[in-house]
């Protein structure tokens, strides 16, 4: 380990990157000993941002893999404008976006709703498309007082933490990624889907495969991630199904264990983004009879080794 990762002496306590910000790494209650995170103050998202300044943002979110920007204040258009000072806008297959903001969905749930909680199973956001999207961008509007925290897991740290012989066998195999669990006609949020006050549009095109690497290097920090997950992973490029199945399971449980997980609290105004490339994420409940509203960017770039 390098004095930068995160989980180093370095990267436990806050440090400054120049450009009047700080960066503290999560810790404390629902941070796992090799997780990730961090919140970062000292920056106004609603400004322009100066380069050294989106730089620094950069390399901090390269570092620690989700970042938390509390007690910002901002509109949509404040959040487009950001989202693309970190790349281009992504694809959102199966969202239908806000009126007036062609790149902007809402993650949505009504007080009273009784669907099921979307993005409960943990995903790396659209890993079902050629080319996935690096960074998801997230902000919060209504936030209940109780629960939906948004759990955030280290894949490096899960890649790292296999025994050798697990990853000699990973490390030629490709993941088959799909999207028909959630977004088919039969899928999760497909046509018996009733009452989601979120606009979702389920599609055929959702069975569709892509491949990629299991063992996925980074194409930004040139480390290996596990890149797999229950919400998109369906097998194992020319395995059998059982065998592949089986051993998915085991990854599905390997990668989501407590000491990589990072357990998000949201506050109102606070904006987090995410490197898809390095983690996976899921939503939580528990916050039945209060309304939950967040505006979400996808956000492309480098997803491949050049
Ligand atoms: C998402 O996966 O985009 C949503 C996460 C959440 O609602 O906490």
């Amino acid at each position: 380990m390098t004095a930068n990762e995160p989980g180093s002496e370095a990267a436990r306590g806050a440090y400054a990157p120049m450009v009047g910000m700080t960066v503290t790494p999560a810790s404390g209650d629902g941070v796992g000993s090799q997780a990730c995170g961090a919140a970062v103050r000292g920056v106004r998202l609603d400004q322009p941002l100066a380069a050294a300044q989106i730089a620094a943002i950069r390399a901090a979110w390269l570092r620690h893999q989700v970042l938390a920007f509390p007690d910002q204040a901002m509109t949509l258009d404040d959040l487009e404008l950001f989202a693309q000072t970190l790349g281009p806008f992504g694809v959102d297959p199966y969202f239908r976006s806000v009126p007036g903001h062609p790149h902007v969905a809402q993650i949505r749930r009504d007080a009273h709703e009784t669907s099921t909680l979307f993005a409960e199973s943990w995903h790396s956001d659209w890993s079902f498309l050629a080319e996935p999207p690096a960074c998801t961008v997230l902000y919060g509007n209504v936030i209940p007082p109780v629960g939906g925290d948004t759990l955030f897991a280290n894949q490096y740290a899960a890649w790292d933490g296999l025994s050798a012989s697990m990853q000699r066998r990973l490390m030629p195999l490709r993941g088959v990624h799909s999207a028909r669990r959630g977004y088919s006609r039969q899928g999760a949020y497909g046509e018996n889907d009733k009452g989601r006050s979120m606009a979702i549009r389920y599609d055929d095109s959702a069975l569709a495969t892509e491949l990629h690497p299991i063992a996925r290097v980074h194409p930004e920090t040139g480390r290996t991630a596990l890149f797999v997950s229950p919400g998109y992973t369906i097998g194992i490029d020319g395995m059998p199904d059982d065998e592949a199945t089986a051993l998915l399971a085991e990854l599905f449980r390997h990668q989501a264990q407590d000491a990589y997980v990072y357990r998000h609290r949201w506050s109102e105004g606070m904006l987090v983004m995410w490197d898809n490339r390095s983690i996976v994420h899921a939503a939580t409940g528990g916050y039945q009879g209060y309304d939950r509203l967040l505006h979400r960017i996808t956000v492309g770039g480098p997803a491949r080794s050049a």
